[in-house]
């Protein structure tokens, strides 16, 4: 089982689209049953709330519900949980790493380490641009699903 955490900063706009990409690329590699997919926002300021209506109607139209989604915070426990901690961009990394400690099993990344172009994916929360936002997300996914099939020879 791969246990996959998104984390951004409030978990309503980029690690919950993240989060219900990945799902669905997953799904349609059927692979649903190998992992265990969840995001996280690393301030408590929006816990509970569902998606920002920028990420819910990107969703919407490319077929993929959020409904069902309401934020919650990254906790210290959250690190021996999962797997992969993939952050949005590097405030996230750092504010992650204010919360465990030490990534002592390396097991924190950004999305875009899984593109041929690493970097910082911008928030929509200040940008208002959804969809430069999903384009990142899904090229970070489509990586991130590439790296872990060939790391544990799935299929
Ligand atoms: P996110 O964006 O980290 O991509 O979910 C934000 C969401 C909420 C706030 C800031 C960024 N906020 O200030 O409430």
């Amino acid at each position: 089982m791969n246990k996959v955490m998104f984390v951004c900063l409030g978990n309503v706009c980029r690690s919950p689209m993240a989060e219900l990409v990945f799902k669905d690329l997953v799904e349609k590699h059927h692979l649903s049953h190998e992992f265990h997919i969840e995001s996280s926002g690393t301030n408590s300021f929006r816990e509970n709330s569902p998606v920002h209506i920028g990420t819910k109607k990107k969703l919407n139209s490319v077929g993929i519900s959020s409904s069902s989604k309401k934020s919650q915070q990254f906790r210290k426990s959250h690190y021996d949980q999962f797997d992969w901690i993939v952050c949005m961009d590097e405030s996230n990394v750092n504010q992650v790493l204010d919360i465990i400690g030490k990534d002592s099993k390396h097991k924190i990344s950004k999305l875009l380490d899984y593109t041929n172009h690493p970097g910082d994916i911008d928030d929509p929360w200040y940008t208002d641009d959804f969809d430069s936002t999903y384009s990142d997300v899904i090229e970070g996914c489509e990586g991130l699903l590439k790296v872990i099939i060939k790391s544990q020879s799935l299929k």
